[in-house]
């Protein structure tokens, strides 16, 4: 394995680029190859043996580019296909759970922690028993979100929207009422309403971001396994998506929070 290789990151779609934002801020001088499957997204809404079954075929296509690592940037893959990615592949594996619950139970001072995700992921409660593992005297208090998924997706994302406000309103009602002083943000999509949240939660409320703690924690495996690159250009990613990738500019510039010139390519995923 050379430290010249890429890292391979992938998601049920595109929500992913709010990671791939992260490790371009920490690891400028990382290759990135990203996978987006966005001809079978969402899969937050889905079964646990398809949820895994897709896991190893996004996995599987990452491997083809001979990645150093593998990062599932996708709470729900991370909830329900964490670990069993984490035996099978043959290259250092993260996903967003653990290295976010780390430090969401470093940050609370009042022991309640919130977490909202997809439903998949709060009925996998894979958090929740992260982070009571990692501290057993934290109350956590779950909330599934799946409408923040479809606003971010049309981009009704606006801290002043009328919609997004009552939407929020509406999940974040029973962690503000437990007094939560700490939520984490378990779908790669949140990061987009972070203000918005932020706003009704109240300034005191921490918001974990799981794109950022993973990349960080990405960056930590691989600085120990002496396999960050020493090359120091500025690298571009590469983004493969199974659908058509019309359109993929305008959202990926959405996510990644800034335009460039992309290259992506169509691929079919039901091969690997
Ligand atoms: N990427 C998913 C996640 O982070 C959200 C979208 C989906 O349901 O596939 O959980």
């Amino acid at each position: 394995m050379s430290s010249q290789n890429a890292i391979g990151v992938f998601d049920s779609g595109l929500g992913g680029l709010s990671a791939v934002k992260e490790f371009m801020n920490l690891l400028p001088n990382e290759k990135i190859v990203y996978f987006g499957d966005t001809g079978r997204v969402p899969y937050g809404t889905r079964s646990r043996d398809t949820i895994r079954k897709y896991a190893f075929q996004d996995a599987n296509f990452l491997l083809t580019h001979d990645v150093k690592m593998i990062v599932a940037a996708c709470g729900t893959v991370s909830s329900v296909a964490g670990s069993a990615l984490e035996q099978k592949l043959s290259v250092p594996y993260t996903g967003v759970v653990n290295p976010t619950a780390y430090t969401a139970v470093r940050k609370t001072k009042n022991g309640k922690i919130g977490v909202i995700g997809t439903a998949a992921t709060v009925g996998s409660h894979s958090y929740k028993l992260r982070l009571q593992k990692l501290d057993p005297s934290v109350e956590v208090f779950e909330q599934a979100c799946p409408l923040f998924v479809s606003l971010v997706e049309n981009g009704i994302i606006h801290r002043d929207d009328q919609i997004t406000r009552l939407v929020v309103r509406r999940y974040m009602a029973e962690l503000k009422e437990q007094e939560v002083d700490t939520v984490i943000l378990g779908c790669t999509h949140f990061p987009l309403l972070r203000e918005a949240i932020s706003d009704y939660m109240g300034e005191d409320v921490a918001l974990v971001d799981s794109g950022f703690e993973t990349a960080s924690y990405a960056a930590k495996v691989l600085g120990e396994k002496n396999l960050l690159s020493d090359d120091d250009t500025p690298k571009t990613p590469e983004f493969f998506v199974s659908d058509t990738p019309d359109g993929f500019e305008s959202v990926a510039g959405l996510f990644l929070g800034r335009d460039m010139v992309h290259s992506v390519t169509q691929i079919d995923i039901e091969q690997y």
